[in-house]
């Protein structure tokens, strides 16, 4: 998948979800294509944020314990290698929220409220007035997160962003307060395709809004949501024209066929009429079946021996912690919290 910026040798790459259930297209498509695509070429982190996650979850932290398994299974059967990439549990670097809890002090409480990402998602959750405080203080923790590794390249959906362009406003307070660089400014890596739609034609794949199609769907899954599809409403009889626009059913095809040539055969066949919605499904279902069969094997052979992956998150989480700990430090120097 391409991208909208050109990333620079030897960088450090730092990513992460919440993990509040499984992975599915959208994040695919938004940013764990361009985690398996750069791990080769950089040093990559991917965090589970499941103390981020907490801070809307705190009466269900079940689920939030439960689902970093599910998303490790996830990451390793996309094809994220534990090899070479770090894959960590934030909850387990306390660097990362002592880190945090002094960028706090470097953002105002205006400032994290324009935040379009945190608007967005407050406005999601109908939080209103009752936001939890460790919500607003999203950036600041995601900053943490960036920093500590001193990543330069942030694969992630374009929904966050807003969050990087935060993240490096500390960064640059931080460094202004050094008088050197100390910190690192990071750079999103957003995928060119954008954002992947819901299968109902709504702007986003959210679990919450049940219109996704998980990474670990069966056959079965992924034949009955690609069955009812968003389409074209106005297409009603197979000889009248159809329309490409806001068609779910073209735009995961434009994400996801390999053959250029016969989609947009496709397209303009459609585009003149006669040609079925079925017939386009079918080719759709192919492709997904295609994408999907080899990841749900893998999460399956994985997911066999769970004592293996969580011993991998453990060896993962060391490593990252050693890592936090020594921008901690400097940090720290920084603001002139060193006594011995
Ligand atoms: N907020 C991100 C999400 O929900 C997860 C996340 C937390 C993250 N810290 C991060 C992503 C740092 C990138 C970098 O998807």
């Amino acid at each position: 998948m391409s991208t909208t910026t050109s990333p620079v040798a030897s960088s450090i790459i730092l990513t992460g979800d919440r993990p509040t259930g499984p992975l599915h297209l959208g994040h695919y498509v938004g940013s764990l294509c361009n985690r398996v695509r750069y791990q080769h070429e950089y040093r990559q982190f991917v965090m589970l944020a499941d103390a981020q996650a907490l801070t809307d979850n705190v009466d269900d932290a079940g689920k939030v314990h439960r689902n970093v398994m599910e998303v490790a299974l996830d990451y390793l059967a996309v094809g994220i290698d534990p090899t070479v990439s770090t894959i960590f549990i934030q909850s387990q670097v306390p660097e990362l929220a002592e880190l945090a809890f002094y960028y706090l002090n470097l953002v105002t409480v205006a400032r994290l409220e324009r935040n379009p990402t945190v608007k967005e998602e407050i406005r999601q959750r109908g939080f209103e007035r009752d936001i939890p405080a460790g919500f607003l203080a999203y950036p600041a923790s995601q900053a943490a997160d960036i920093t500590a590794f001193k990543a330069a390249l942030v694969p992630v959906g374009v929904d966050q962003v807003p969050m990087i362009e935060q993240t490096n406003e500390i960064v640059r307070r931080v460094n202004r307060l050094a008088a050197r660089e100390v910190l690192v400014e990071a750079h999103a890596l957003v995928p060119e395709i954008g954002r992947l739609p819901g299968t109902d034609g709504k702007a986003k794949m959210s679990k919450s809004l049940n219109n996704t199609i998980n990474l670990g769907a069966t056959a079965d899954e992924i034949r009955a949501a690609v069955k009812k599809i968003y389409t074209d409403p106005l297409h009603l009889r197979v000889q009248d024209p159809g329309h490409l626009d806001g068609n779910v059913a073209f735009t995961y095809l434009d994400a996801f066929d390999g053959d250029r040539v016969g989609l947009e055969e496709m397209k303009a066949h459609y585009l003149r009429g006669g040609l079925a919605d079925s017939v386009v499904k079918a080719r759709l279902e192919a492709c997904l079946q295609e994408l999907l069969a080899p990841i749900r094997q893998r999460r399956e052979q994985f997911g066999r021996d769970r004592g293996q992956v969580l011993q991998m998150l453990k060896e993962g989480t060391a490593r990252a912690r050693e890592t936090a700990a020594r921008t901690v430090d400097e940090v720290k120097d920084v603001l002139g919290l060193r006594y011995f």
